[in-house]
């Protein structure tokens, strides 16, 4: 998964990606098209979704939490045709492209460009990161909006997926609207909460009438999956593996293993450095599922996915810098057994001959021993997690 909603990714270079995924044998690219930060995908229907919400005044530089913004304006969005030129490209390539239309959380652009789409005063399109209590409204003008908007997505895109994302939905603003408390009456729920995989399973709804399937985020097996949804686990193995358990397809990326925007080790040279620390031996030594799962499930593991996140990657430079050759050791271990992998192995090829390969496609990946000079970026604050510490608070 690409995320270039939060920094664009001009065509040409999404483009180049898509020709070093091919190389790496990746066969799917998830394109997240859609955040608070911008909308990057043209709507016929809708102009203002790219006049006004593919640019932002400016950016969080660095983590939000250090309230330090940059003053540049950032943009950019795909046509309808790029994005037909996109998926034939990749087509060619025997890659699938799915795109994502995030709802109802992570829509501030969308709800910057038509206000009528949010539960209260019109915000501009976001500058900063983190989790947003701005979500869409849950109206029956919201859902005739996505609705149209869909009918275009899946005129470019003939993947058998979509994904409607459904990601962190804080419901905050559900709380306190009208609109949203009638909607759950109706609905004879009890509170707010079942509202969120409600509008998504809407939206799914329309999409199975046009013969596609919905791909979401695990946060929607919290309420109801819609039939037939693709569940990508993310927030560690246990959504995929509820999800597999009642017999849906799934896509393991847990967030520990396979965030390709966190950091790449511990020291403080990593450029922005967020999250986990994500080794390239880390990666090499992820399993799509995790340590003594029963294989016995009713459900599909399709595979998994890495997911580059753009928050702090702000040129396709910085996602070369974060995605290789992390990426490399993705694509080797989810195209082998366990037992055919060797880690030395693999780093013996990679330093005798695929780092080679990656520069000779102008690949500017992360050099094994750190990063070159000109990727550092100092003075710019990260916010580093520890997984072990995280565990064992949330373990009580
Ligand atoms: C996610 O990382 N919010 C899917």
């Amino acid at each position: 998964m690409l995320d270039v909603a939060r920094h664009f990714m001009p065509k040409d270079n999404l483009l180049r990606f898509i020709e070093v995924m091919a190389m790496h044998k990746l066969n799917v690219l998830h394109l997240h098209l859609t955040d608070d930060q911008g909308w990057r995908i043209q709507i016929n229907r809708y102009p203002k979704l790219t006049e006004t919400g593919a640019w932002r005044r400016e950016s969080s530089l660095g983590s939000w939490r250090a309230g330090v913004f940059d003053g540049l304006p950032h943009g950019g969005f795909y046509s309808q045709d790029d994005l037909r030129e996109v998926v034939a490209f990749a087509a060619e390539r025997h890659i699938t492209v799915i795109p994502e239309i995030d709802v109802p959380g992570h829509s501030q652009a969308a709800i910057a460009a038509y206000p009528e789409l949010g539960t209260g005063a019109a915000p501009g399109v976001w500058t900063r990161w983190g989790i947003n209590e701005t979500v869409l409204e849950v109206s029956q003008t919201s859902l005739e909006f996505y609705r149209n908007v869909l009918d275009e997505v899946v005129e470019i895109f003939p993947s058998r997926w979509i994904s409607l994302g459904g990601d962190e939905v804080p419901l905050t603003q559900w709380q306190s609207s009208a609109q949203a408390q009638s909607q759950a009456r109706e609905l004879g729920m009890p509170d707010v909460s079942g509202l969120h995989s409600w509008f998504v399973g809407q939206l799914a709804g329309h999409l199975d009438a046009r013969g596609r399937a919905t791909s979401v985020w695990d946060e929607i097996g919290d309420g109801e999956l819609p039939d037939g949804a693709l569940v990508a686990s993310w927030r560690g193995y246990e959504g995929g593996m509820s999800a597999l358990k009642s017999g849906y397809d799934v896509v393991m990326c847990p967030e520990h293993r396979l965030y390709l925007d966190h950091r790449q080790a511990d020291g403080d040279d990593e450029p922005v450095p967020v999250g986990f620390v994500t080794t390239l031996q880390d990666v090499y030594g992820f399993e799509p599922l995790p340590a003594g799962a029963d294989e016995a499930f009713p459900g599909r593991l399709l595979g998994a996915q890495a997911n580059i996140w753009t928050e702090h990657l702000d040129s396709p430079r910085r996602v070369h810098f974060a995605a290789f050759p992390r990426l490399s050791a993705v694509a080797e271990v989810l195209w082998s057994q366990p037992e055919n992998r060797d880690y030395d192995g693999f780093l013996a090829r990679l330093e005798g001959a695929h780092l080679e390969r990656l520069e000779a496609m102008g690949v500017e990946y992360r050099p094994l021993s750190g990063p070159h000079p000109w990727q550092l970026r100092p003075g710019v604050a990260g916010w580093k997690r520890d997984y072990d510490a995280e565990q064992r608070i949330a373990a009580g």
